[in-house]
This record gives C-alpha cells, sequence and structure tokens, in this order.
C-alpha cells in the first residue's frame, strides 16, 4: 500500500511538472479544516455532461487540476441518468488517487423530495469510499433545491449520520435537520432567477444575508461563480436564453468572501458549459448538449488561476490575498462581440419559438443582456507595482497598477486585445489574445459567453470531438464548423514563448480608468493535451474527423436508445452520451422538419432530450422513448 501510493505521488508529480509550487504561506490542513467544519473549498460538477467517460482515468486531469488550485472537494451533480453510477465510481476512484475528495451533490430537476429513500440509499451506496468527503468525521452531502425532503428519513435510509448541506432556501426548506444549507444565487439577480431590473435588484451579498438570518448557528455554504449565459434555442427540448450580470463579478466576489469568512464555498461550477460558468478546461471530457455553439474557443482556465491565490487566502483566514501571489499574471476577459451587434438575421433564437414550459426561454438577446458591459476586464496579481497597457482596438489605456490583485476595466472596442505589464520601461509581460473582439456575430449568434486570457498565456484547451458533437445543429450559418480554431498556444510540443501574436502592445495615447485594489497569487496550469477519443470503428479509411453517419446504442446504455441512436447518428448527430459511433463518412439527409419538437417521456433521463427533440422534429419519436412536447 505505502510502495503503491508512493508510486502515485511520483506519477502525479511528473504529470505536472509544468506547475510552479506555490511558495505562499501554506495552508491550513483539510484535515484541519474538515473536523472543524470551517473554511472549506468545494467545485460543483455536473455528472450529467460526462456520460461518455469510459474509465477513472478520464478523471485524472480534472482531479489533478482541481486539487492544485485549492479547492478541497468536488460536489458531484447528479440526476437519474443510466450512467450515472458508473460515473460515480470512475470519480470516486480517480479521486482517491489523486488524494482529492468528493461528495455527491443530489440534483433535485431528477431526484424527488419526495423519496429521501433514494437520496439516502445513494449515499449509503458511497458513504465509505476513501475519497468521500468526511466533515466533522461525519459522510457529506449536499444538493441543487430539494425544498421539502425528509433529511431524517435520509439519514435513516443512508445508516449514517451524514452532515447534510443542501440547497434549501430561506422559508421554504426546513432548517430543523439539515447542518447547514448551500445557497445557488451567485449572481446578482432580479429575486426571480433573472438579472436584476429597475426596482428589482438583489446583490449576492443580500443572499448571503437572507441565509445567515435563516441559518442561524448552522453552516452556511456561500456561493462563487463568474458569468452566466445560456443560450438554448429551439434545437432543443430544454430551450433557454438569459444571463445574470458576470463583469467583475469573480473578483469582486473572492474579496467578498475573504473579508466574510464564510465556512464554506463552493465554485459554480467546473464544467456547466452551457450556463457558461465553467473554470475548468474545455478539453475536460464531455458531450455536447448544444453548449458548444458558444463554448467552442471560449477558454476559461484564467479564472481558475485567479481563484487560486484567494483560495490559499481564505483557507488560512487571511483577509489579504497579496502574500499569496508569488508570480506575476495578468488575467483578461470579456465578450467576443458588442452587445449593439445585431445578429437577429441568423440567431438560433431570435423570432424563433420554442417550449417555454420553463419560462426561461427568450428570443433573440439573451433576457438581461443590457446588465452586461462592453468592457474588457484585467486582473493584475503582481508581486511587485508595474504599469499595465491595455489595447482594446485602437483604445490604448496605460495606468500604474500596485503589487496585489487589482482590477482595471477598460471600454471594449473591436480589433486585436493586447495587454502589457513593464516594470522602469522593461516589458516583463505581455502578449496579444487570440480572440479579437469582432463585429461579426459568431456562428451567427448573440454570444456572450466571455473568453478569458492569460498572460503569460495558458495551455491549449480545445474541445474534443464529443464536445463539439451538436455543435452545427439547429445553426443559420453555413459559415461555422465544429472544429476549434483558436491558435494553439504555446504549441502543443514545442517548449517555450514563440507563437502567434507578438505584437507589440503600443503604448503612446493614455486615458483615464478606475481603479479597485485587493491581492493576489499564481500559477500556470498544466499542460493537458487531452481529448477522449472513442475508438472508432473501422471502416475503410475512418479518420475520426469524418462526421458521424451510422450508431447504435453506447456500451452500458440501455437498448431503448438504439433506434433513436440508429436514426440519429444515420444524419451526423450522435450524442456520445447515450450513443456510439460506429461508422464515419458523409450523413444522410434527415427528413424534413416535422414542426414539432420531442420530449423524453416523463421519468426518462436526460440522455433522451436531445434525441428525442432531434427525432420527433424530423418525424421519427418512438414511443417507447419520446412524445412531442
Ligand atoms: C417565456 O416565459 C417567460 C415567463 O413567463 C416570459 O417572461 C417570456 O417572455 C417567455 N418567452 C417567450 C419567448 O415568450
Amino acid at each position: 500500500m505505502l510502495f503503491s501510493s508512493v508510486l502515485l505521488s511520483f506519477v502525479s508529480t511528473v504529470g505536472l511538472a509544468a506547475v510552479v509550487t506555490p511558495r505562499g504561506p501554506a495552508p491550513s490542513s483539510l484535515e484541519a479544516r474538515a473536523a472543524a467544519g470551517d473554511r472549506l473549498v468545494f467545485c460543483h460538477f455536473m455528472i450529467g455532461i460526462v456520460g461518455d467517460r469510459t474509465s477513472a482515468a478520464d478523471y485524472d486531469d480534472d482531479m489533478r487540476r482541481a486539487k492544485e488550485a485549492g479547492i478541497d472537494a468536488f460536489a458531484l451533480n447528479i440526476g437519474v441518468d443510466g450512467y450515472t453510477d458508473q460515473q460515480l465510481n470512475y470519480a470516486y476512484e480517480s479521486a482517491a488517487r489523486n488524494d482529492m475528495k468528493v461528495f455527491i451533490s443530489f440534483d433535485f430537476n431528477w431526484y424527488s423530495p419526495g423519496n429521501a429513500a433514494a437520496v439516502g440509499s445513494k449515499i449509503a451506496q458511497y458513504a465509505s469510499k476513501p475519497a468521500q468527503l468526511l466533515v466533522n468525521d461525519r459522510v457529506f452531502a449536499s444538493s441543487f433545491a430539494g425544498d421539502g425532503l425528509d433529511v431524517d428519513a435520509v439519514r435513516a435510509a443512508a445508516g449514517t449520520d451524514v452532515f447534510f448541506v443542501p440547497n434549501f432556501h430561506p422559508g421554504q426548506g426546513s432548517l430543523a435537520a439539515v447542518d447547514g444549507a448551500f445557497n445557488w444565487m451567485a449572481w446578482p439577480n432580479d429575486g426571480n432567477n433573472k438579472a436584476p431590473k429597475p426596482g428589482k435588484s438583489l446583490s449576492v451579498a443580500d443572499g448571503d444575508n437572507a441565509y445567515l438570518d435563516w441559518l442561524g448557528d448552522k453552516t452556511y455554504m456561500a456561493p462563487i461563480s463568474p458569468w452566466f449565459f445560456t443560450h438554448f434555442g429551439p434545437e432543443v427540448s430544454f430551450s433557454k436564453n438569459w444571463v445574470f450580470p458576470g463583469g467583475s463579478l469573480i473578483f469582486d466576489r473572492w474579496n467578498e468572501v475573504l473579508q466574510k469568512g464564510f465556512p464554506m464555498v463552493e465554485l459554480i461550477t467546473w464544467n456547466d458549459y452551457g450556463e457558461s460558468h465553467y473554470i475548468g478546461p474545455l478539453s475536460s471530457p464531455h458531450y455536447d448538449d448544444g453548449n458548444s455553439k458558444w463554448t467552442n474557443d471560449m477558454p476559461h482556465n484564467g479564472w481558475l488561476d485567479l481563484s487560486k491565490p484567494f483560495i490559499a487566502a481564505y483557507k488560512n483566514k487571511d483577509t489579504s490575498v497579496d502574500k499569496y501571489i508569488t508570480d506575476d499574471q495578468i488575467i483578461y476577459w470579456y465578450r467576443r462581440t458588442l452587445g449593439s451587434l445585431d445578429c437577429d438575421a441568423t440567431d438560433t433564437t431570435a423570432g424563433r419559438p420554442a417550449n417555454n414550459d420553463s419560462g426561461n426561454y427568450f428570443q433573440g438577446r439573451p433576457d438581461g443582456w443590457q446588465t452586461l458591459e462592453d468592457a474588457v476586464y484585467v486582473v493584475t496579481l503582481l508581486t511587485e507595482p508595474g504599469t499595465l497597457t491595455i489595447a482594446s482596438g485602437d483604445q490604448v489605456v496605460e495606468q500604474e497598477v500596485p503589487a496585489g490583485a487589482n482590477l482595471v476595466k477598460v471600454p471594449a472596442a473591436v480589433g486585436k486585445q493586447r495587454f502589457s505589464l513593464s516594470r522602469g520601461g522593461t516589458v516583463v509581460l505581455q502578449d496579444t489574445s487570440l480572440m479579437d473582439i469582432s463585429n461579426v456575430c459568431p456562428c451567427g449568434l448573440y454570444n456572450f459567453n466571455a473568453y478569458v486570457g492569460t498572460v503569460p498565456a495558458g495551455f491549449n484547451d480545445p474541445l474534443g470531438e464529443h464536445g463539439l458533437a451538436s455543435l452545427t445543429i439547429g445553426l443559420h450559418v453555413t459559415t461555422c464548423s465544429a472544429t476549434p480554431s483558436l491558435g494553439t498556444n504555446p504549441p502543443t510540443t514545442a517548449t517555450t514563448t514563440a507563437t502567434a501574436s507578438t505584437t507589440t502592445a503600443g503604448p503612446i495615447t493614455t486615458s483615464t480608468t478606475s481603479t479597485t485594489s485587493t491581492s493576489s497569487g499564481t500559477t500556470s496550469a498544466p499542460s493537458p493535451s487531452k481529448t477522449t477519443s472513442e475508438p472508432t470503428q473501422p471502416t475503410s479509411t475512418s479518420e475520426p474527423d469524418l462526421p458521424c453517419n451510422g450508431g447504435t446504442n453506447a456500451d452500458g446504455e440501455t437498448g431503448n436508445y438504439a433506434g433513436l441512436c440508429s436514426f440519429a447518428c444515420s444524419y451526423g448527430y450522435c450524442p456520445p452520451g447515450p450513443c456510439k459511433c460506429t461508422s464515419r463518412g458523409t450523413p444522410g439527409t434527415p427528413p424534413p422538419p416535422s414542426g414539432r419538437d420531442g420530449c423524453p417521456l416523463p421519468g426518462e433521463g436526460d440522455g433522451y432530450k436531445g434525441l428525442c427533440s432531434f427525432a420527433c422534429s424530423h418525424g421519427y419519436c418512438p414511443e417507447t422513448a419520446c412524445q412531442y412536447c
């Protein structure tokens, strides 16, 4: 045992050779913090998007990367899909061998608050695994929603005194049996799950206060999130289209969290690409529920870099992040078009009705878009003061920035985005973003996701084949293909610098900007270069790049998918969770649109959503799985 764990830690050290070991103060140990139930850092992880993973190894990069950033445990969000247990087993196994912790977060979109036994028995199934997070020596669990759940019955079914911190809501759930509660509202909002409106505006701190008042001395788990944008149109059955104001939220919120010092925080999320609040890599293996339309070429890894020194400070109850910054780094983000750009003619939602039972569907620009600014946000994490130069298109701003973590916000302009830091007249950091701000609608869409970059540049992080599978479905332009198009930066094989963009960030013009300040830390992320590739079935010259033109149910998935997969894959839509591609080449032309959308039968899992939507809308709506909705 000892030998194998030494061996494993050797292997993982090699895997992370590129990572800079933090030189700031050592954080308080997980053991000490978990025993006290204080200063714990979690990150929400969607199991529902990774049904195509085939081994525990598919989780290793996520586990190592999160641990390296200081995240203590992943909150594994589960529904009731057929692959859930398979994936939980992989995740627990990978966590154990990477010295990470995990716990289950029950998603009550799928679980029923009336069925406490199902929740408890699922907890029991994983409770004794080595990677299970214990808090106060008790098995930890959480949820998304779930008010009304009988928590005593959960514990009875679990057979253990679960430390339960569900996402119950003040005034709705009962506090009697819980240990604490988790607040999901990580974004400024209107009190009704949409962006603030005049006269209806709640800050994230307002949510903190509502929970703290309600909880008394029970544990509060506070949310932290960078962004929110979702843009599903009639091409899927779960159409939704809105934003919450992101802006400088992640920087502001981390500073607030350090001041307030909550006992637990949960980052929302690692891999919810559909709502654009992922801080994990695009290359983390997952299938495409349609989100690739706005996530392709849009890495967010800089937000994990940004979080890292704040996590270290938070764990040590430090209210300043300054001494956790050990390397200079610039992190920047912006939207790739200005809010005024009109994409109505080609957008997937503009002028296009879709199912709106959820009340979350809007046509055209996402609901709440007016709350987003046309701005470039730049956070400097500096060991010493410097001069920051930001060139957004033709607009150049130069600004003195102090040591520590600092935010500078400048107006966004169309063109190249360039950043440089100099000291004493010498440039110490400089790069041009791989993503320009453009006046062309990307893939014809209102894409209000954020592009996040860093100087020095991070690793090349393309979506994998599965993560791109639905990109073109429902698009109204033909200029967009399902391939990553950002340059490799740095090149995957070469060692250092070079590549793209070494344009000089021309200083000269200086306008004024406002500065806010705080502190900091850093690290460049390990080099990834991992994409899922399932063994492609040997058709004659089976290049993996060819579209799929035949398939069946994926290994381990129910044969109930077979007909749907066979139909959909033959036309090039072969979602890798439920289906597997068995031949490649030119896909057939699907039957004309039936004008009706399809939904899974009640009780069927997420895996049916895209398939029923695609199949029924083309006239094949098998009654054993789907219905018209
Ligand atoms: C969808 O429902 C919400 C809530 O009722 C409403 O505000 C919105 O306008 C609806 N969307 C469309 C496209 O009708």
